[in-house]
């Protein structure tokens, strides 16, 4: 069977409010295949950006695991994330927008593009 472009393993992401934690993710197991195209929706805080923010590399899981082609990221030192950072295209527009109409909300997206 081919190696999943992107796959998550009991994904969990804690932040820390203060001292509050606040789970953003709670286990998260995603396959992605070779020529999926996935939207991942959700209501605003379900943790979508946070979920992308891992599968991008640019923030580790608190748990489990992200492999990208088959690679586990959290094995790659520095200059492998950097490298493959540049391999993810992770676009957000999310800070320019506004929020309000409908209009605008839909203007809120990001993509994660990887070829
Ligand atoms: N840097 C952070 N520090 C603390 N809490 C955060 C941080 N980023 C996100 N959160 C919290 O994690 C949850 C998921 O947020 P997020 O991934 O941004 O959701 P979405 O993109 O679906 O709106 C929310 O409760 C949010 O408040
Ligand atoms: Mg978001």
């Amino acid at each position: 069977m081919a190696t999943s472009v992107v796959e998550t393993i009991n994904l969990r992401k804690t932040y820390m409010l203060g001292k509050v934690p606040v789970d953003a993710l709670r286990g998260v197991d995603l396959k992605v295949e070779k020529g999926d195209f996935l939207a991942i929706l959700g209501p605003s805080g379900s943790g979508k950006s946070t979920l992308l923010n891992m599968i991008g590399a640019l923030d580790k899981p608190t748990e489990g695991k992200v492999f990208i082609d088959g690679v586990d990221v959290s094995t790659l030192n520095d200059n492998e994330l950097a490298d493959l950072r540049l391999e993810i295209g992770l676009y957000s527009n999310s800070s320019t927008s506004f929020h309000g109409s409908l209009r605008e909300e839909m203007l809120n997206w990001q993509w994660l593009y990887l070829a």
